[in-house]
């Protein structure tokens, strides 16, 4: 069974591999770690007691943005991705927050999908938004909570 909980000091290096493995272009290490260490808030979800995905994201007064969002691989589709958000939605309206903001990237269809099955609206697409080997278009998205 799915059980969510808050991601602690000695979780980040599996949730790094995670990302690793699902991020076409993922965060490098110390941009993970510092994330942490910044005060990102950050849950992850464990099926019988290992860490199969994870959610960072921040909060400042009525704007939670969420940063990152994976499950891995062989795990997708069986709704743990739904359990992370869920849970950081209801988390950020516990923050006081009312909004909810991120950026995905255009050719990521099935997290674009993801998000608008909760409801996220497209708001503005920031041309070459992502760089790099991997370069892409961002989809500004959000939810009002
Ligand atoms: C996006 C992601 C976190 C979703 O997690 P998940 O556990 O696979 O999602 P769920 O099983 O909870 O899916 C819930 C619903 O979202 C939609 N959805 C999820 N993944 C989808 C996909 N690849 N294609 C189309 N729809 C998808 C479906 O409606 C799905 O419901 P269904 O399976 O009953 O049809 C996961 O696919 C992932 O880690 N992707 C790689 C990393 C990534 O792209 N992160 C987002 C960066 S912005």
């Amino acid at each position: 069974m799915y059980k969510i909980s808050l991601m602690d000091l000695s979780d980040l290096d599996t949730a790094y591999e995670i990302e690793k493995r699902t991020n076409p272009s993922p965060w490098s290490k110390e941009n993970f770690f510092s994330s942490f260490e910044v005060g990102h808030k950050s849950l992850v979800c464990k099926l019988d007691n290992i860490i199969i995905g994870f959610v960072i994201y921040s909060n400042y007064k009525k704007e939670s943005h969420l940063l990152s969002i994976a499950v891995d691989k062989n795990l997708q589709r069986k709704g743990a991705g739904s359990l992370l958000l869920e849970s950081m939605i209801r988390q950020s309206k516990a923050l006081g927050a009312k909004k909810i903001l991120l950026e995905v990237r255009m050719k990521n269809k099935g997290a674009i999908d993801f998000y608008k099955k909760f409801k996220f609206v497209e708001d503005a697409v920031r041309a070459d938004y992502y760089t790099g080997s991997n370069p892409d278009d961002a989809l500004l998205m959000s939810l009002d909570i």
